[in-house]
């Protein structure tokens, strides 16, 4: 055992240096699925797997996942971002995986659970840490031929994690990337890990070159922005409308969706779901990647063939940017009121 992987050495952590990295906590659920029925479910303490050798999930893909996170509030009571949205997508994800879904009920309650048993891990409040929830299904079981998996497996872990790209709400350049992450009738839409495989060489070679990560482009026309690595898109237009885009082949993000909403409601901007042109980035007066992981980070700017466009500054937050930060992440930390539905406390 690492000391990475040592429980042990976690028991107190400096909160204040958490990234995003692999921290094995005491407990997390499992549940299987044969015969047609999903069964209870349990808490381990095992972080290990052991899989038939012909499992689905090794062999073709077939996996899901989701990412969502607990948060400890204000009030000390803790909370979960609407897990329900997050059961809802892994569903569809098993829908075109043909992989049983998990009831929205059992998938929540299953959270609930591993939060509970790990309150350990749970970022104090006031350190801008959360507790990283990684429920996932597998197709399991003996098989050789590519047909959907005779059994199944559905689990959720969690990580106490800080921000994903260094730097917190300081702004992050990307580089637009000449790789697709999905095919315009593809996977894209669902959480499947096929498609973060793809993206593991254009996200190393973006590093390299000194960005973040990668834009993808639609991947039938390569003129539309589609997602930040592993995030949605939202952009800023000098009349003060949130843009983000809309396309079959986008991760459609809670993070996004929700903001979507604040940005309507709260700070009463026009919002605007359709094409971003990736010639069209000088209307823009702010952009930014929003996701669970990602939060909100400021993009500063984008590396597009041998142009750089800069939105905003390459140092400094945008004053939309950070309003929507603070609305969103003060409805996550229980300082300002969650729209109706959005918290789940976990008791
Ligand atoms: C490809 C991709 N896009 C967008 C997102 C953001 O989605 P969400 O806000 O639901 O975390 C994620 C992370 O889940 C992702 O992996």
């Amino acid at each position: 055992m690492t000391a990475n992987t040592d429980t042990a050495a976690h028991t107190d952590i400096d909160w204040s240096t958490l990234g995003f990295t692999y921290i094995r906590t005491d407990q997390r659920f499992i549940a299987h699925w044969k015969d047609g029925a999903w069964d209870a479910g349990t808490l381990t303490t095992d972080n290990t797997l052991h899989i038939a050798e012909g499992s689905t999930a090794l062999h073709y893909g077939q996996q899901c996942f989701e990412g969502l996170k607990a948060y400890r509030a204000k009030d000390g009571s803790v909370n979960l971002f609407r897990p329900d949205m997050n059961a809802a997508r892994m569903q569809r994800s098993c829908d075109r995986l043909l992989m049983p879904e998990v009831p929205t009920e059992m998938f929540i309650e299953a959270c609930r659970q591993v939060v509970a048993a790990n309150l350990r891990f749970l970022p104090p409040y006031g350190t801008g840490g959360s507790l990283y929830l990684r429920p996932f299904v597998i197709g399991v079981g003996d098989n050789i031929g590519v047909r959907t998996a005779p059994e199944f497996i559905f689990s959720v872990f969690c990580v106490p994690v800080g921000p994903y790209f260094k730097g917190g709400l300081s702004p992050v350049n990307f580089i637009v990337s000449d790789y697709d992450r999905a095919a315009p009738n593809g996977t894209g839409a669902a959480k499947v890990g096929g498609n973060y495989a793809a993206s593991l060489l254009p996200n190393k070679e973006a590093h390299d070159r000194g960005f973040g990560d990668c834009i993808y482009l639609d991947p039938e026309t390569h003129t539309k922005i589609e997602e930040v690595g592993a995030a949605n898109f939202f952009a800023i237009t000098r009349d003060g409308t949130f843009v983000t885009p809309k396309s079959p082949s986008i991760l459609a993000s809670i993070t996004r969706q929700s903001l979507l909403t604040l940005a309507h409601d709260r700070l009463g901007l026009k919002v605007h779901e359709g094409d971003v042109f990736i010639r069209d980035l000088d209307q823009f007066v702010e952009a930014g990647a929003c996701g669970t992981a990602a939060v909100i980070t400021p993009i500063g700017g984008i590396q597009y063939k041998d142009d750089f466009h800069v939105f905003h500054s390459e140092t400094e937050v945008g004053p939309v940017t950070r309003r929507l930060y603070d609305e969103l992440t003060g409805v996550q930390f229980g300082e300002v009121d969650a729209p109706e539905g959005w918290i789940v406390k976990v008791d």
